[in-house]
């Protein structure tokens, strides 16, 4: 059984205009499903859809097999899913120190929850407890995005969304930010990516889907990929 799932959804912001129709996502448990699809395909609107904050038109999504589509965005914290946006959400001007406090308001109360889980977040990024009390805003873009990914670790998700974590990164950061998502997947947490770098995403990942205009194109695994469907993709592989 998919550990998340979303099945058959049209998503839109607003209006007739239908921007996933019918799409359909299934992520197995401790595995990288990697979304891929030419810019504007959709699949920003199918992780916000996944993540609660589009509901959809028709369709549903189920978390091991339980519907979830009527809760509510901050419901699904607690519900062992985090989410990583595109466009950057760090707050510039707070430390990284208080970005990631801000990040563990889920456990205010208990502080030595806070303080274990923000040194967890440290072992895994050294850099960030580096420049702990240093603005987040004037770090470099590669541990801006540690910090957002370290950030939406401090709840102890079991799935992971994150839009186009390395998207904008130098390779070499990107390459450490692929690693850090093997890592997160040698822990057993199940990873939903969107990605354009399609080699590298194509490397990590066990199964990919790929979108066009708001549709489900293809989708398989690694496997079948290199057995020929990438021959389908390949006007925009890099
Ligand atoms: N907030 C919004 N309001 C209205 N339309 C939107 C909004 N966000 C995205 N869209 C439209 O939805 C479509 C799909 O956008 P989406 O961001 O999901 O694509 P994407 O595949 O993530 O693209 P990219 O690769 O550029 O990130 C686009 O036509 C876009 O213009
Ligand atoms: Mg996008």
């Amino acid at each position: 059984m998919a550990i998340l799932e979303g099945r058959n959804l049209t998503v839109s912001y607003y209006g007739d205009i239908d921007i996933l129709k019918d799409v359909s996502i299934k992520a197995s448990e401790g595995l990288i499903t990697t979304i891929i699809g030419p810019n504007g395909a959709g699949k920003s609107t199918l992780l916000k859809a996944l993540y609660g904050l589009l509901k959809p038109k028709n369709g549903a999504i189920f978390l091991r097999g339980e519907d979830i589509t009527r809760l509510k965005p901050h419901q699904f914290i607690g519900i062992g899913i985090s989410y990583v946006p595109q466009l950057r959400s760090v707050f510039p001007d707070l430390t990284v120190f208080e970005n990631l406090e801000l990040g563990a308001w889920i456990f205010k109360k208990d502080r030595r929850k806070v303080t274990n889980a923000i040194d967890r977040v440290f072992t895994r990024f050294p850099i960030l407890e580096k420049k702990k009390n240093q603005k987040a805003g004037l770090m470099s873009g590669g541990q801006q995005k540690m910090l957002e990914i370290g950030r939406s670790l401090l709840t102890d998700p079991r799935i992971c969304l994150m839009d186009e974590p390395t998207a904008t990164l130098a390779p070499k950061i990107a390459t450490q930010i692929y690693q850090t998502l093997m890592d997160l997947k040698n822990e057993g947490i199940t990873i939903v990516t969107v990605d354009q770098r399609v080699k590298q995403a194509f490397e990590i990942s066990d199964y990919l889907y790929v979108l066009e205009l708001g549709t489900n194109k293809v989708s398989g695994t690694k496997a079948d990929f290199e057995g020929g469907l990438r021959e389908m993709i390949k006007g925009w592989l890099d």
